[in-house]
C-alpha cells in the first residue's frame, strides 16, 4: 500500500519529533504493509518548511531507513495549504507534488469547505497540477444539513477532477458498529477515493496504518472498488497518471 499523507520528516513541521520518531513511524508503516510513504510536511505560512531543502531531507531519512533495513520508500511531497497554493512558483509546485507526479495534496482552510475551492482546483489544473483534497471529515459539521452540504461541495470538486482523500483512522473508527455510518454511505456513493494516515508521530495520535480502514471498506464496497482505493489509484498518482474514479 501507499500512504499519500504523512508528516514523517523529522524536526520540520508539527510531525516527527526527531529521526528516531521518523524511523519508528516507518517501521509502523512497514508492519502494516505500506511500501511507500509520502512525506507531506505543511506548506503553510506558520511552518518554516523550505521547499528547496526537501530532496536533501527526504534523502537523509531514506538513507537512515536503508541503513536500518526498514523496507519503506519515502516519496517527496507536501501538504499545500489552500491559502498558500496560488503564491507557489511552478518549480515549488512541482517539488511538493506527490513523488513529482504533478498531484497536489491540498489542505482546505479550517471550517466548512470554501466556496472558492473549485476555482482553486481549476487554477491549479491550468498550471499543470492535479488536486487531491485532504481530510474532508474535518470540514463537515454534525447536523444532517451538513452532510448534504458536504456531498454537494465534494461533487463540485470531483467534477473538476479533484480526488478526495479521507483520513484512514476516521474511516476505520467513525460510527463503529453502524453499517450505515456517515463515511460508509459516502464510500458507497463514490465520494471516498483515497485513504491516508496523516500521522504526525509514533508517540501518539493517528498511527501510520491503512489496513484497518481498508478492512472496514471491504464490508461496504465491492472488492474492485476497495482495490482501486487501496492500490490502484495511489499507484497511478505516484506515476503521475490521470486518475478517473470509476464510481
Ligand atoms: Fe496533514
Amino acid at each position: 500500500m501507499i500512504d499519500l499523507h504523512c508528516h514523517i520528516l523529522p524536526a520540520l513541521d508539527d510531525g516527527a519529533l526527531d529521526l528516531a520518531d521518523s524511523v519508528a513511524m516507518a517501521r509502523e508503516a512497514e508492519r502494516d504493509g505500506i511500501a511507500v510513504v509520502c512525506a507531506t510536511p505543511h506548506i503553510r505560512y506558520d511552518h518554516d518548511v523550505r521547499i528547496e531543502e526537501l530532496p536533501e531531507r527526504v534523502g537523509a531519512l531514506q538513507g537512515e531507513l536503508d541503513r536500518r533495513g526498514v523496507g519503506v520508500r519515502i516519496a517527496q511531497g507536501g501538504e499545500l495549504a489552500q491559502s498558500a497554493a496560488d503564491s507557489l512558483s511552478a518549480a515549488h509546485l512541482h517539488a511538493v507534488s506527490l513523488d513529482g507526479g504533478g498531484w497536489i495534496l491540498l489542505e482546505p482552510a479550517p471550517g466548512p469547505l470554501a466556496d472558492e475551492l473549485p476555482a482553486l482546483v481549476e487554477r491549479l489544473r491550468a498550471r499543470g497540477a492535479r488536486t487531491i483534497l485532504a481530510h474532508p471529515e474535518r470540514h463537515a459539521g454534525a447536523a444532517s444539513s451538513s452532510e448534504r452540504d458536504l456531498r454537494k461541495r465534494l461533487r463540485a470538486l470531483i467534477a473538476r477532477g479533484c480526488l478526495i482523500q479521507w483520513t484512514a483512522e476516521f474511516i476505520a473508527t467513525s460510527g463503529l458498529h453502524d453499517p450505515d455510518a456517515f463515511v460508509l454511505r459516502l464510500a458507497r456513493d463514490g465520494l471516498v477515493h483515497l485513504l491516508a494516515s496523516d500521522a504526525h508521530s509514533s508517540h501518539g495520535g493517528r498511527p501510520v496504518v491503512l489496513s484497518a480502514a481498508v478492512e472496514r471498506l471491504r464490508g461496504t464496497c465491492s472488492p474492485e472498488q476497495v482495490a482501486w482505493i487501496a492500490e490502484r489509484a495511489p499507484a497511478a498518482i505516484l506515476a503521475g497518471e490521470e486518475v478517473l474514479p470509476p464510481w
